[in-house]
């Protein structure tokens, strides 16, 4: 299901009071694929995804969301109406609120398929009248996940998804993010610290420093030239060691 372009960034600065954290950055999501956006921390991942939803300032450049130019002044409330899901680094759950009632604040064009969702994260049924606080950090990422999903978006950015979370939890999750873009057809952006993990599920990588991109390709190919995916880590000082 490859094919329609979802998300095209071109030559984008972004950042906050006046200062580019973002340089020059140009970055493309199909449907139906995963990219890994990734790099060490600071790197500008958070501002890119943030971009993205409007909620930081385009300096220069364009991002544009299936034909549609992402304003250069910030308005947040537009991206979910394009089809643009965001998890953020938080998880920006209700905590007070039951697992039902944070998958139906998610509604953004009048429909919520909580079937669906339910489908991707079976362990989430006998839960559904749990509030969110009482559910574990793993079963709160699903939350998350399950919340960006009710809505079908056709991209689906998440943010640092196994922070805080057992590897034998996140492990799980990530084939999870693999399906949506199988299955749903959706985009997924994907940043990410756990590198492998990342790469593995993914079929294009990015890889940010400083707020410059420094290395993109296959991801098979990144994770076969782990000399090379490791120096862009370090800089381009520690390539030439
Ligand atoms: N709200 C903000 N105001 C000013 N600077 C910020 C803000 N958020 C992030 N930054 C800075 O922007 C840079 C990139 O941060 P971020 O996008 O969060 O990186 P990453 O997600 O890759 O760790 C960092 O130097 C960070 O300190
Ligand atoms: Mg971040």
């Amino acid at each position: 299901m490859t094919g329609e372009r979802l998300l095209t960034i071109e030559c984008l600065h972004a950042g906050y009071d006046g200062v580019a954290v973002v340089r020059n950055l140009n970055l493309h999501v199909d449907s139906g694929e995963v990219v890994a956006l990734i790099g060490p921390n600071g790197a500008g991942k958070t501002t890119t995804l943030m971009t993205v939803s409007g909620m930081v300032q385009i300096m220069s450049g364009s991002v544009t969301v299936m034909d549609r130019l992402v304003p250069r002044l910030r308005q947040a409330h537009r991206a979910a109406r394009w089809g643009v899901s965001h998890v953020p680094e938080n998880r920006g759950l209700l905590f007070q609120l039951t697992v039902r009632e944070n998958l139906l604040l998610a509604k953004t064009r009048g429909r919520v398929n909580i079937d669906r969702a339910m489908d991707f994260f079976p362990a989430l049924v006998p839960l559904i009248g749990r509030r969110a606080g009482l559910l574990s950090g793993g079963e709160q990422q699903m939350l998350a996940l399950a919340r960006a999903i009710v809505a079908e978006p056709k991209l689906l950015m998440v943010d640092e998804m196994s922070l805080g979370l057992a590897p034998v939890i996140y492990e799980e999750l990530m084939p999870v993010v693999r399906r949506i873009a199988d299955d749903a057809g959706a985009g997924v952006l994907l940043v990410e610290q756990h590198v492998d993990l990342a790469l593995e599920v993914s079929d294009r990588g990015y890889v940010l420093n400083h707020g410059d991109l420094v290395m993109q390709g296959d991801a098979s190919e990144m994770l076969a030239d782990r000399a090379v995916l490791d120096a862009s880590y370090l800089g381009a000082k520690s390539l030439e060691d």
